[in-house]
This record gives C-alpha cells, sequence and structure tokens, in this order.
C-alpha cells in the first residue's frame, strides 16, 4: 500500500468505472475512514449512507442530473456504488457541512489506497429536498430534514488508466516565519 502522502498525490476524480461490484468489506474500510474524520467538538455529526441498490441509484442519478439542469445524464458515470455524506443538524449545525466534507476527503484518500477510484457529485444538499433522498434517510430511521446533504461519492473499479494531475496553481502557498 501506497503512503499516505502518494495516495493524496496520486488520487484522481475517476468518470469512468468497471462494471464490478465492490466487496462490503471494501466498502467499510472506506466509511470506516469517513467515520474517523475530524468534527467540530468531536460531535460526530457526518452520517454515511453506501448505496448499491441499482434501482436506488438510478433514482437518485435522475434527480441528480434534474438539479443540474441537465435531465437524462448519468452524473455518476455508471459507478456501482454512490456514498452519500449528511451532517447533523442536531449533532453540531454550526461545522455538520464542513465536518461532511472531511468525511468525503477521508474515504477519497481511503478508496484510492485500497485500488478503487472515487469522483465527488455534488447537488447533496438539494437532493435532500426530494422524495427519493427522504425516503432513503426514513428507511434507515432518520428526518432528513435534520441533515444538511453534503455530497456524494461516485465509487468503483477504474476503467483505464488515472489520468495526471492538473498543475497547482501559483500562489496558493505562503509561510511566515
Ligand atoms: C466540492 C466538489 C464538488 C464536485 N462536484 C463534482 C460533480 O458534481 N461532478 C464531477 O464530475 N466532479 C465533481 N467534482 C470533482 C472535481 O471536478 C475534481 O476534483 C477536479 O476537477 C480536480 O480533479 P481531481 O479530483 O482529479 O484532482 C467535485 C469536487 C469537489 C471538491
Amino acid at each position: 500500500m501506497a503512503s499516505v502522502l502518494e495516495c493524496i498525490k496520486t488520487r484522481r476524480s475517476v468518470r469512468k468505472y468497471k462494471d464490478q461490484t465492490v466487496s462490503k468489506d471494501l466498502l467499510k474500510q472506506i466509511v470506516e475512514a469517513g467515520l474517523y474524520a475530524a468534527s467540530g467538538k468531536g460531535k460526530q455529526a457526518p452520517v454515511i449512507i453506501t448505496i448499491t441498490n441499482k434501482d436506488l441509484i438510478s433514482e437518485i442519478t435522475k434527480v441528480n442530473a434534474e438539479i443540474m439542469g441537465s435531465p437524462n445524464t448519468d452524473t455518476f458515470y455508471g459507478a456501482p456504488v454512490i456514498i452519500l455524506v449528511a451532517g447533523s443538524l442536531k449533532a453540531n449545525e454550526k461545522t455538520a457541512f464542513a465536518d461532511g466534507t472531511l468525511a468525503l476527503g477521508n474515504m477519497m484518500i481511503a478508496a484510492h489506497s485500497l485500488g478503487l477510484g472515487s469522483c465527488w457529485i455534488n447537488r447533496a444538499k438539494e437532493g435532500l429536498k426530494y422524495d427519493v433522498y427522504k425516503d432513503i434517510f426514513h428507511s434507515i430511521g432518520l428526518n432528513a430534514d435534520e441533515f444538511i446533504g453534503v455530497g456524494h461519492l461516485a465509487l468503483g473499479y477504474p476503467e483505464g488508466e488515472l489520468p495526471a494531475a492538473a498543475p497547482r496553481l501559483p500562489q496558493r502557498e505562503f509561510y511566515i516565519d
């Protein structure tokens, strides 16, 4: 397994996936990386919902494409897994969104370290207002109205090589001694 620093640098957003399922064991390792992310006041606001049901993935994709204003687009790139992250406003309203982004970041690095690819897919905040999301929350005993949608990951085995990273823009690091 590559070092953490190597994984951070070589991770890329994956937009083409193999038609191959991801084992529960790997999914749990990735989710665990999200669960262990730092959180405001240690309140652990993020919830992480892993979806492999094909019909549900289609429904979420439909809603996501509609929110994006491009109906009939596969905004999840045919990934066999969607990981939805939302932040509990009851746990920590002030940091729920930031906490969720960190959980997503951890999971992207973890997925890459395990040979999987991922891509952040936006529009979860808007998504939570839709029935399909409300029903997902209801089915696991949660109320979507008590959460802020943070983001999704499309996840699966990458098809093809990962692209090179874009060069890092200048004027983004400063050191004050
Ligand atoms: C907050 C956020 C939202 C993003 N939303 C999308 C998205 O909806 N669809 C998508 O294909 N990529 C999305 N991305 C992925 C970015 O396009 C990608 O990270 C960027 O182009 C840099 O490429 P890299 O991840 O390979 O370094 C998102 C990334 C972030 C951090």
